[in-house]
């Protein structure tokens, strides 16, 4: 047969292709048995985990590995944990990534708790086994994240454990407890123990290791700070291979090869990050680079000010079917999306800069819903798990095709010449010309093995395959009104078994076939036993290949083909009976031995309604007669400080820092007394603050309970400092005790060295271990949170309430005000369902100023803070909140704090994942005695 010849309209498409030792795949061989220079390694402390030049090898089996981040402690409710596990798998990845956060383990400094509600990371590393996925740990202790203080423990960020992310003694003393944790609740979970534990991180984004990094001068301090960190692990058992994660190659830090003078701290396997729409979605910030990635760009974090919902658009289907083939192009084997599900900052979890949600445009979204970027990914992950061979490159096997330019939107036809064990020819051989457009990529492959079968080129793109009762099936697709073609070995004729024509034509070494899309499922069959199914993008979307094992690498003779559903997580094989979401389901066998089943459609719920407001005034502290004397309040006096980020010498004395006095977290409030002599000639007339509170801070004050004014933040602006007058001279009293109280919104401390920079503002709450479930990020200082109002079990006589009653009533003037609502819930039993809360500012009457966002709320449900609504600096007025904290079942769900607030259902699937099932009762209590004494 004639080759076809290219086309003159070839490109600008750009070409590339890249290799894979064919020989030694066909012949079955390990890749010990390599021809290649690069030795295979490990690090002499297991053979489990290997790797080379190309990969990493697991129990001798070359893999590509493709992953994602998501972050147990953004997901509180761990019954929850297994649906993200279930997703990430169900999109054909092998592993999953996790950051643990040293603040939330560790609420003082010499104790840790990996065992209450989400810090059971026990409970995570064995459902993720049990899922068969992957995992990498990556513990910090600094694990940034758009975190406070970058995760770590806020009580070292007062400046008396001495330079934070160094080898000090006082800071190495700080985050032992929680680095011997983390390393002993990991050890059993190794995949030389009992779990599939592969890679464990050292620091994150820690460069540093030289002092001039052009002459490898050692920055000894850095590399000794490594080293504990490394030395820690070891001797708490970890033995996989220890990575780090750099953030561009220009720092050259902690890789043995850069590492030609033997400075110390490397790792056994070197990362690069890479976030090439930037990680503010900001491209002029960033660059990008190339094969183990432990952070390649999933979304986009969302800012205060920030497009909302993060960075969609930009980091969308287009997005990952262009960047992630990309990586591919350029030979990545491991690859990290960060994020792939992000989850929630309840509390003060976050960075001041950041809101409460950190969906991250991620493809599983902040309430574990999934769409087209979800299925996108799932495209290419099907396929990397099949196609073991990307993880080794020395064959043209793959070829991937893109524009040169990202943003080019321009329509290519093109042929290209691949390289077979046929011989070199130019495809497509009977179609007309391939088509590339837009931001698309494309992996073509040539001589494709799949069981026992070869595929010598195809142009549609391996979708995946499934050897099923012996007999192979594979999946290609191609954008609807494309053509595809491919040349399969060892057939003389196929014929349609079900959907549109296509040409078959006979040739040397087999049958080449060419269609053109229209549009959902072609099943051809051929001569040789071999069943191929084309089908377009979208229904390629709906194809699940539930693994029928735990194990991670997910053998291709132990899947299932699904085609039709919103999500397939798992299968098992009884017989010709489906069962699907608990039920049994009636099938009928095709004659091509399919089984085919009808599902119902889901089931829709009413929208539940907040009901039976009741209120009380939350702000007592304003009142002169108001005491101040009981534990939740500490005397702010202190006239030395540990503190490095201020010039000590010019700063007003008392320092007032709130982290040295124990408060971290939330609204703070300062409660100052002086006296004015009556016979004072010059009273005073006001007062002067220097206000450090995070960006998007806020804040009021009072005189003698007199409202002297506020300020609702800006979502840039760290620092006030404002003058207020007293606002008439009868406020101020003359001849006895002024009373000044200042609310304090602070947003947090900033990440990196600038974790200490600390915060000016006093905050009377409790020293934060009263609720080890939530901890200290769940609440701050008001008088609502220190008495516990917005935990369910708080239960005061009716009389404590007030009468106003509903949040959308409003409040006249200044204060802050506490409103408890119940929202009773019947969700059906076999439903997959996420409720939100949404804001609405209460009408102004008057239309002409802005008094409609003229405050803050914070949102309590069932004594979770899980939203932090701030209209007047963010469009975020929607949080979702998860089954668990929200009981299913139940009449009593408490919500706290609210103005304006209505609930939304966001999504309800029929689901083998049943969120009413979730025996959550131990997330939702709290409230105990001992907050009496904070009041
Ligand atoms: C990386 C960092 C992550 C996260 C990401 C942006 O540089 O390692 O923790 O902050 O940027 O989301």
């Amino acid at each position: 047969m004639d080759l076809w010849s290219p086309l003159s309209r070839l490109f600008p498409a750009v070409l590339l292709t890249w290799t894979l030792f064919a020989l030694c795949f066909q012949l079955g061989c390990s890749a010990a048995n390599t021809s290649t220079p690069w030795p295979l390694l490990d690090n002499g402390l297991q053979h489990t985990v290997q790797w080379d030049h190309y990969s990493l090898l697991i129990n001798g089996e070359r893999l590509f590995l493709f992953g994602g981040e998501m972050h147990p402690f953004r997901l509180p409710v761990p019954e929850l944990w297994e649906d993200i596990l279930q997703k990430i798998e169900a999109m054909g990845m092998r592993m999953v990534s996790i950051y643990t956060h040293w603040g939330f383990h560790a609420p003082t400094p010499d104790s840790v708790d990996f065992r209450t509600g989400a810090h059971n990371l026990t409970c995570f590393l064995e459902m993720a086994r049990d899922v068969g996925l992957y995992v990498m740990v990556r513990p910090g202790p600094y694990i940034n994240g758009e975190l406070s203080a970058g995760g770590m423990a806020l009580w070292s960020t007062t400046g008396a454990y001495g330079t934070l992310r160094l080898n000090g003694t006082a800071y190495t003393h700080s985050w032992t407890p929680y680095q011997d944790g983390i390393a002993r609740v990991t050890r059993p979970f190794q995949i030389t123990e009992n779990g599939t534990v592969i890679i464990f991180q050292i620091e994150n984004e820690y460069g540093n290791q030289w002092r001039d990094m052009n002459h490898k001068i050692p920055n000894w301090e850095a590399i000794s700070y490594v080293e504990k960190l490394e030395d820690n692990a070891r001797k708490n058992g970890i033995v996989v291979p220890l990575t780090h994660n750099a953030p561009n190659q220009n720092g050259r830090a902690w890789s043995k090869d850069y590492d030609t003078v033997g400075a110390g701290g490397d790792v056994d396997i070197y990362g690069l990050d890479s976030y090439p729409q930037c990680w503010s979605c900001v491209t002029s910030e960033c660059g990008s680079q190339p094969p183990f990635m432990p952070e390649f760009q999933g979304g986009a974090m969302n800012p205060w000010d920030g497009p909302a919902g993060g960075c969609q658009e930009r980091t969308g289907v287009d997005f990952v079917n262009f960047y992630y083939r990309d990586n591919i192009a350029q030979r990545v084997t491991m690859l990290n999306l960060h994020m792939i599900y992000g989850g929630t900052n309840w509390g003060w979890l976050a960075a001041p800069f950041m809101g409460t949600s950190y969906d991250y445009s991620a493809a599983i979204s902040e309430d574990r819903s999934i769409g087209d970027k979800f299925y996108e990914i799932k495209n290419l992950g099907l396929f990397t798990r099949v196609a073991d061979e990307l993880a080794f490159t020395d064959w043209p096997a793959f070829y991937v095709i893109r524009h040169v330019q990202t943003a080019s939107a321009s329509e290519e036809w093109f042929a290209i010449k691949v390289n077979t064990s046929i011989g070199e020819f130019y495809v497509p051989k009977i179609s007309s010309a391939a088509v590339l457009s837009g931001n698309e990529g494309k992996i073509l492959v040539a001589d494709f093995h799949f069981g026992n079968q070869t595929l010598y080129y195809a142009t549609a793109e391996v979708l995946t395959y499934s050897i099923i009762d012996g007999k192979e099936i594979l999946v290609l697709w191609t954008p609807s009104g494309r053509s595809g073609e491919f040349y399969l070995n060892g057939a003389t004729t196929g014929t349609v078994s079900s959907g549109q024509s296509v040409t078959f034509v006979g040739s040397d070494h087999g049958v080449i076939v060419a269609n053109t899309q229209r549009g959902g499922l072609t099943v051809l069959e051929f001569d040789n036993g071999v069943r191929i199914i084309l089908v377009d993008r979208k229904t390629a979307y709906k194809v699940w290949v539930p693994a029928l094992t735990k194990d991670p690498g997910v053998p291709v003779d132990q899947t299932a083909l699904v085609v039709g559903p919103y999500l397939v997580c798992s299968a098992t094989l009884t017989g010709t009976t489906i069962r699907w979401n608990g039920a049994d389901l009636p099938t009928t066998k095709t004659n091509r031995s399919t089984l085919v089943a009808t599902i119902p459609q889901p089931r829709t719920i009413l929208v539940p309604k907040i009901v039976d407001w009741k209120s009380h005034d939350s702000l007592p502290e304003r009142d002169p007669s108001y005491s101040d004397a009981g534990p939740a309040w500490v005397l702010a006096n202190d006239t030395t400080s540990p503190n490095p980020a201020f010039n000590l010498n010019t700063t007003t004395k008392p320092y007032l820092f709130a982290d040295q006095y124990g408060f971290h977290t939330g609204i703070r409030l300062w409660r100052a007394h002086f006296s004015v002599p009556a016979d004072s000639t010059s009273p005073p007339t006001g007062v002067c603050l220097s206000i450090q509170g995070g960006t998007a801070h806020g804040w009021s004050a009072y005189l003698n309970g007199v409202f002297l004014g506020s300020w609702l933040g800006d979502a840039n602006a760290d620092t006030s400092n404002p003058t207020l007058p007293f606002p008439a001279n009868s406020t101020l009293l003359r001849g006895g005790d002024n009373v000044l109280l200042v609310i304090h919104d602070d947003t947090g401390h900033d990440q990196g060295s600038a974790a200490v920079a600390g915060t000016a503002g006093a905050s009377s709450s409790p020293h934060g271990t009263i609720d080890a479930l939530r901890t200290r990020y769940n609440e701050g200082g008001l008088t609502a949170e220190r008495l516990g109002w917005h935990l369910p079990n708080f239960n005061p006589p009716s009389s404590f309430w007030e009468s106003r009653s509903a949040p959308s009533e409003g409040f006249p003037g200044p204060g802050v005000r506490f409103y408890r609502g119940t929202l009773p819930l019947h969700i059906p039993r076999g439903l997959d369902v996420s409720l939100a809360f949404r804001f609405q500012p209460p009408l102004d009457p008057e239309q002409n100023n802005n008094l409609g966002y003229g405050y803050r709320v914070l949102l309590f449900v069932n004594g979770w803070q899980y939203g932090r609504y701030y209209p007047s600096i963010a469009s975020e007025d929607t949080f979702p909140v998860p089954a668990g904290v929200l009981d299913y079942e139940g009449q009593e769900n408490m919500v706290g704090l609210a103005v304006g607030v209505e609930v939304v259902v966001r999504y309800a699937v029929e689901s083998g994942f049943d969120s009413k099932g979730i025996e959550g009762g131990y997330l939702r209590g709290g409230w105990e005695e001992v907050r009496r004494e904070y009041a």
